[in-house]
């Protein structure tokens, strides 16, 4: 379990499409490697070690991806994960990092690219694009299940957060035809294209925009999925705080995500902390940020391999 040997062979050969390329047809690794433009001695060695732990088996012409291996191919959210030209997959690499995580609170990646991960994606626009791919992927099962769990059909008006590439606020409003919603994040391009695909009219808007500055006003909801858990408390705060000077009076902010103690997973929650210095709060953390905000817990409903905590002024 500790060796970083064969976790890193695995990021490597699906960043190089190798189980792809050696679904159907073997090769030889020579001819591999001209076709890929890496040394083949090394990737002898790579495809070896693969090989002995039944990923590829060898053939008289090379190697061919085994039955075992097929689960390295297409682009399921694993191998979104274990490839490192994706942002997530660089992301990962940020546990490399995990001793200056423990020791000081504060996030991996920083230290190890230079500068954060939001940051990053600015800079780099296709591992935004390979980022809002990812976040609309996973979610791809739950979000029928987060927007019929849940009675979003109370609201006239919701403020999504952070909305990504606009697959969640999309979902709610294609399940309740009243609602209208409206994005922020900082950068709306995916989300733009996906209420374009929902056919949503003018019921759905995005603007760029930080949730560290104001807020669309007025809305009966302020809609955070996963979003408090890539901060730390003072930025959470942050985030709460612009929420709750938008808010109509009687308005709710609605929290979704992976909660400490029910859904979260714990090699989840040192991911939150090694890229973004976060953490999966639990039920009671979660009150306790908003209790500085004069909000009130008013309910909790498990929806779509998440928890909706709603909370109103108190
Ligand atoms: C984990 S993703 C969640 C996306 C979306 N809520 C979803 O569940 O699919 C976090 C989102 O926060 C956005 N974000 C990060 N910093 C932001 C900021 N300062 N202002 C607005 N959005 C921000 C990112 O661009 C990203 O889309």
């Amino acid at each position: 379990m500790a060796s970083l040997a064969t976790p890193m062979a695995l990021r490597v050969a699906v960043t190089l499409g190798l189980p792809d390329r050696l679904r159907d047809t073997d090769a030889a690794v020579d001819r591999l490697a001209e076709d890929l433009g890496v040394a083949p001695v090394p990737l002898g060695l790579l495809l070896a070690h693969l090989t002995s732990l039944g990923f590829f088996e060898r053939t008289a012409a090379g190697y061919r991806t085994t039955e075992f291996g097929e689960n390295l191919c297409g682009d399921s959210l694993t191998t979104v994960l274990l490839n490192l030209d994706t942002a997530g997959g660089r992301a990962e690499l940020a546990f490399t990092e995990l001793l200056h995580s423990v020791t000081t609170g504060q996030a991996g990646y920083d230290r190890r690219y230079g500068r954060g991960f939001w940051s990053d994606l600015a800079a780099h626009p296709p591992l935004r694009e390979s980022f809002d791919r990812q976040m609309a992927h996973r979610l791809r099962a739950g979000v029928p299940h987060l927007a019929t769990g849940y009675d979003w059909s109370r609201f006239a008006t919701i403020v999504d957060i952070g909305g990504g590439p606009g697959t969640v606020l999309a979902g709610i409003l294609a399940a309740h035809p009243p609602v209208r919603g409206r994005l922020v994040d900082l950068d709306v391009t995916m989300a733009v294209a996906t209420f374009a695909a929902h056919e949503l009219g003018d019921r759905a808007s995005a603007a760029a925009g930080s949730f560290f500055d104001p807020l669309p006003a007025g809305a009966d909801a302020y809609l955070l999925v996963d979003i408090l858990h890539d901060w730390d408390d003072e930025h959470a705060h942050r985030i709460l705080a612009r929420c709750v000077e938008a808010a109509a009076p009687d308005g709710r902010i609605v929290v979704v995500e992976p909660v400490g103690g029910r859904q979260a997973a714990t090699d989840a929650d040192l991911a939150m902390l090694v890229i973004f210095g976060g953490r999966e709060r639990r039920v009671e953390e979660f009150e306790a940020l908003a209790a500085e905000h004069g909000l009130v817990l008013e309910s909790v409903t498990d929806a779509g391999g998440r928890s909706v905590l709603e909370f109103r002024f108190g």
